[in-house]
């Protein structure tokens, strides 16, 4: 049997393994969902325990099909941000505090003003949003002070899956630049930031680049995981860097949307580059090289609390058919669960306006994609007020459906092209997995090899012309509702 590789994506409802052959052939996936704990609104957690017995039940699928010992190395796409605790016997000490967990908004406004937006972007290269690791930190030793003065060590998500596996205490720099505490331009911790959080640095993992190995699968998991103690262990990334890479989108010039239940405008960047307004997050990519994102925290979210929540239907193709071809008045702004970029605002609200009688379930329907696509048309021209110019972009994800790519490319004017995967994150993790084991020289050449336009939606610039015009009612109603 010839040499196997997985890719471990470990979402936020679900883990995901895929398992790939040498030519990064998905063979046989698995997945196991998780619950979301929710004891307060605005309080998301989930419990890393589940996520290491969600990734033994997906071996386990998996080696029923094909025999796992054949897997030379493995990697991960990681849900970013979440903060995950150790005592000094290695128990997880609290539930993780999630990316889309917003009870920090005191620790946030901290930050933003008292220590200040420019000092951040000096320090991090980022301001502070709830998403991010540090001001949970913050909020951790304020309300939970017991738990945090037991702290021996703080990972990401992803992170801990690599110590339970391998023993080994690491960390990636994609992942690391979603934490807030972390140098992004230096690719170092902040030691600013470090005393300000009032933690040893020994306490924070040591700090790789997405494609390397930290050690290997630990001889006494070989039964439980069905690995051999000689399967790599690559570090892997954030979900939106790798999912960069499985997108090939690696190189300036490339524009890569991901329409999950967030959307990301992710653009690569040659050399360092920030936003003094702190509009946009400048993170690191699997290569640890720079990119700007924006990130809508409720794209196909809010489509699929339209759908299924209002109109309780899952045929999202019956709804999203014949959608009226004319751009109407209705509004619909998908702040449903506040916003991230551009606004940074936690306490944004969802909603329709111009509603009249003459408006019938599909105009709301089509308002409510138009709502999302304009929220990332809100981040993508903050792009192009930094100088940064597209003409296309490459879209992954569960939301990119046919009817939402092109009305995205009409209120973006540009083309979109669709991949040969709707799964950008698993094939990403599989390059790193391959990368890992010297299968491939480079992540360009493995992303190069693997990567294929299916589908290019082409804009209509007259419509592109007149949402334009949409765009700018869409922003005086947020800021209507905000007085
Ligand atoms: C990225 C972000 C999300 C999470 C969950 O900044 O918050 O993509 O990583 O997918």
């Amino acid at each position: 049997m010839s040499n196997l590789y997985l890719g471990i994506d470990l979402g936020t409802s679900s883990l995901k393994v895929s398992l790939a052959n040498l030519e990064g052939e998905i063979l046989l996936s698995a997945k196991k969902n998780y619950p979301l704990i929710q004891l307060k609104p605005n309080w998301c957690e989930q419990d890393p325990n589940l996520w290491y017995q969600a990734l033994l039940f997906c071996l386990d699928e998996l080696n029923k099909n094909f025999d796992l010992r054949n897997v030379k190395s493995l990697s991960f796409s990681g849900q970013m941000h979440g903060l995950v605790i150790l005592d000094e016997n290695d128990n997880v000490i609290r539930n993780a505090i999630l990316w889309n967990d917003s009870r920090n908004i005191d620790e946030v406004n901290y930050l933003n003003n008292i220590i200040g937006r420019d000092k951040l972007i000096s320090e991090t290269s980022n301001i502070a949003l709830c998403g991010f690791t540090a001001p949970k930190l913050l909020w951790l030793k304020k309300h939970e002070y017991f738990s945090f003065k037991r702290i021996k060590k703080i990972m990401l998500p992803k992170d801990y899956l690599a110590y339970k596996l391998t023993g080994n205490f690491a960390s990636d720099q994609s992942d690391l630049a979603g934490t807030l505490f972390f140098n992004v331009k230096e690719g170092k911790y902040s030691k600013f930031m470090l005393d300000l959080l009032d933690i040893k640095e020994e306490y924070f993992p040591k700090i790789y680049s997405s494609y390397e190995v930290v050690g290997n699968v630990k001889k006494e998991l070989e039964e439980s995981t069905h690995l051999l103690s000689s399967t790599k262990v690559v570090i892997g990334g954030g979900d939106q860097a790798v999912g960069g890479l499985g997108t090939n989108s690696l190189k300036e010039g490339e524009l890569f949307l991901s329409l999950g239940t967030s959307g990301v405008v992710y653009a690569p960047c040659k050399n360092y580059h920030y936003d003094k307004l702190g509009r946009l997050h400048t993170f690191k990519d699997t290569n640890s090289n720079f990119f700007l994102m924006g990130c809508t925290l409720s794209f196909s979210g809010s489509l699929k609390w339209w759908i299924e929540d209002i109109l309780e239907t899952k045929d999202y193709n019956l709804e999203t058919k014949n959608l009226p071809d004319e751009i109407s008045n209705v509004i619909f702004l998908p702040y449903l669960v506040g916003e991230r970029s551009p606004i940074n605002d936690p306490l944004a609200k969802g909603s329709f306006s111009n509603l009249n009688s003459f408006y019938k379930r599909k105009d709301l329907t089509k308002a409510v994609i138009e709502g999302c696509c304009f929220s990332l048309l809100d981040n993508y021209l903050v792009m192009e007020d930094l100088q940064m110019h597209f003409s296309k972009a490459k879209a992954i994800g569960g939301g990119a459906s046919e009817v939402v790519l092109q009305i995205l490319a009409d209120i973006l004017g540009i083309k979109i092209d669709t991949i040969n995967t709707k799964d950008g994150a698993a094939l990403g993790a599989i390059i790193l997995a391959l990368v890992g084991d010297q299968q491939f020289n480079s992540l360009e050449q493995a992303a190069d090899h693997f990567v294929k336009i299916k589908k290019t939606y082409i804009p209509n610039l007259e419509k592109h012309k007149k949402y334009l015009e949409k765009f700018k009612r869409y922003k005086q109603t947020y800021l209507d509702l905000k007085k």
